[in-house]
């Protein structure tokens, strides 16, 4: 239900926007005239799962404005939902009824590069390839990679804390941002672009906004460690017969590989079959397996790693623990084996609509979830190959390196009676083994209500007292997270 301590935008409010932002391109108007079509993109999630009903869209250039904004807002009691690359999964980055949006895509300014420190300074609307090209050139990488980084935002991702690919190499956001600025709901800028490594001075505020979710205030601005690039990049992808051997192979990389390991994913063989229907994309290896990892490794010595990796390779084959694989030849092969990784969330949604859980969960538990999952799927006759049956499959994949295992659901239509099976009995799974019902996603919309299967009274005391002390009025991006 629409919190009706909002205000209701006026012609008057627009107005105001308009003459503070200056510039037409900077905003979409839905309350003086038909912005039609044009507004969909803002008020719908990736998934087409979550739709809001904005009638305003304002895209600040800079910190000032974000800072006149949130005033603006805070005084006239008008929600907002601040936006990013809109590529979040939980259905946090839309309106839930009329909140405004604050899209940061026009705040996307490289704003320093230091190559002896690796720190980067940057707007939060850079896009995070952007970001990530650019310091390519300088021999340098951003410490973060997923799918999306096409369209996120380096603010989304830090408002989302997200993992990613690399997770295991380089470690979380919360390590690597140094400082951040941002804006807080009554205008107040927070200038804590701290360039330093370490910095023992007081309360680290910042940790507050990463993973915030947008909750407390908008991230104009990041500073970021930045590794150096490896000059050698290569990739194996490999089938396995059992989850168990999935285990051997990842404790047996982490043995040969070690300091050149960069990613250890997995997917299992249903979710390589679907990614394979879907795109029409042919898989690596002849065959099926039940288990598909991938591995890259980044070094210094190209052929010195792809020596490694092969010799990895040939020894956990010879073991018995992978039953085929192959190492990449060239740059067109590493992309080809990243797609059937990367590619998968897309094409999940190739036969109507995903459910999907982002858990972590004891490794070596982690598997049983998915096929379990499908076994009550089964029972309830909800899963087959026919129309008349919702789902189509239940697959599971993810960051084998970090113990986040993403169980998807994929289905003809969303359905009641499908949502009734998985929830809470996929949330009870994960608190019974103490594991997290959101591993790097975050909560949003759609995990809210379970919160309590991850976090204690406490806990969620705690963060009711941090949302209060920042956003007294509860403007930030309400109806979600607390
Ligand atoms: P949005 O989706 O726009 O927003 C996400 C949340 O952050 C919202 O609550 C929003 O209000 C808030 N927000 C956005 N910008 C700001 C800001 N500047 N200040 C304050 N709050 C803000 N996630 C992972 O963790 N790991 C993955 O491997 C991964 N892979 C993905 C692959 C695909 C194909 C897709 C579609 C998504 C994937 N995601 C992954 C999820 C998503 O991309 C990340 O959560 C990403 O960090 C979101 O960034 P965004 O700019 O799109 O943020
Ligand atoms: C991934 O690892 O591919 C992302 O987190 C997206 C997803 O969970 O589908
Ligand atoms: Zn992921």
């Amino acid at each position: 239900k629409r919190d009706s301590k909002f205000a209701e935008l006026t012609p008057e409010h627009v107005k105001w926007f308009r003459e503070t932002l200056g510039t037409d391109s900077a905003i979409l108007d839905g309350v003086n005239q038909d912005a039609g079509d044009d507004m969909e993109p803002f008020n719908s999630d990736w998934m087409r799962k979550y739709r809001g009903h904005a009638k305003l869209v304002v895209k600040p250039g800079n910190t000032e404005e974000v800072s006149k904004i949130l005033k603006y807002c805070n005084d006239n009691m008008l929600a907002v939902v601040p936006q990013g690359g809109n590529t979040g999964l939980v259905g946090g980055s839309v309106p839930v009824f009329d909140e405004i949006v604050i899209n940061l895509a026009r705040m996307n300014q490289i704003r320093s590069f230091d190559d002896v420190s690796g720190i980067l300074v940057a707007d939060g609307g850079v896009i995070l390839e952007v970001a990530d090209n650019f310091l390519a050139e300088k021999n340098h990488i951003f410490p973060l990679d997923l799918g999306a980084k096409g369209s996120c935002q380096i603010g989304g991702n830090v408002a989302t804390n997200a993992g990613g690919l690399r997770l295991l190499r380089y470690g979380s956001l919360h390590g690597n941002v140094l400082g951040l600025e941002a804006v807080l709901p009554d205008g107040t800028i927070v200038d804590d672009l701290c360039k330093l490594r370490k910095n023992n001075t007081g309360y680290d505020i910042k940790q507050l906004f990463i993973g915030g979710e947008g909750t407390i205030g908008i991230i104009t601005g990041i500073s970021i460690l930045c590794p150096q690039r490896s000059n050698a990049l290569n990739v194996a992808y490999f089938g396995l017969e059992s989850f168990e051997k999935v285990q051997e192979a990842f404790r047996e990389a982490k043995n040969q590989l070690g300091e050149i390991l960069s990613a250890f994913e997995l997917m299992d063989g249903r979710s390589q079959k679907l990614y394979n229907t879907a795109s029409g994309n042919r898989l690596p290896l002849e065959g099926e397996h039940p288990f598909y990892c991938l591995i890259e490794t980044s070094g210094s010595n190209t052929e010195h790693d792809q020596e490694k990796l092969e010799a990895f390779l040939e020894h956990v084959m010879g073991e018995e623990i992978v039953s085929d694989g192959v190492v990449a030849q060239d740059q067109t092969q590493i992309k080809e084996l990243w797609g059937c990784r990367e590619g998968v969330p897309e094409h999940l949604g190739h036969w109507g609509g995903v459910y999907k859980y982002d858990l972590s969960i004891p490794i070596g538990e982690m598997y049983s979830l998915v096929e379990e999952c499908r076994e009550r799927m089964m029972k309830a006759g909800l899963l087959g190959d026919s129309e008349d049956k919702p789902v189509v499959d239940v697959v599971g994949y993810g960051h084998m390196g970090d113990a986040n295992l993403h169980l998807n659901v994929p289905v003809r239509r969303y359905d009641k009676a499908v949502e009734k099976e998985l929830e809470p009995w996929v949330y009870e799974w994960v608190q019974k083994r103490h594991g997290s019902i959101s591993a790097e996603h975050g909560l949003g919309i759609a995990k809210k209500p379970f919160i309590g299967y991850s976090r204690s009274e406490t806990m969620v005391r705690l963060y009711k007292q941090i949302k209060d002390l920042y956003d007294p009025n509860g403007i930030m991006n309400p109806y979600k997270y607390i």
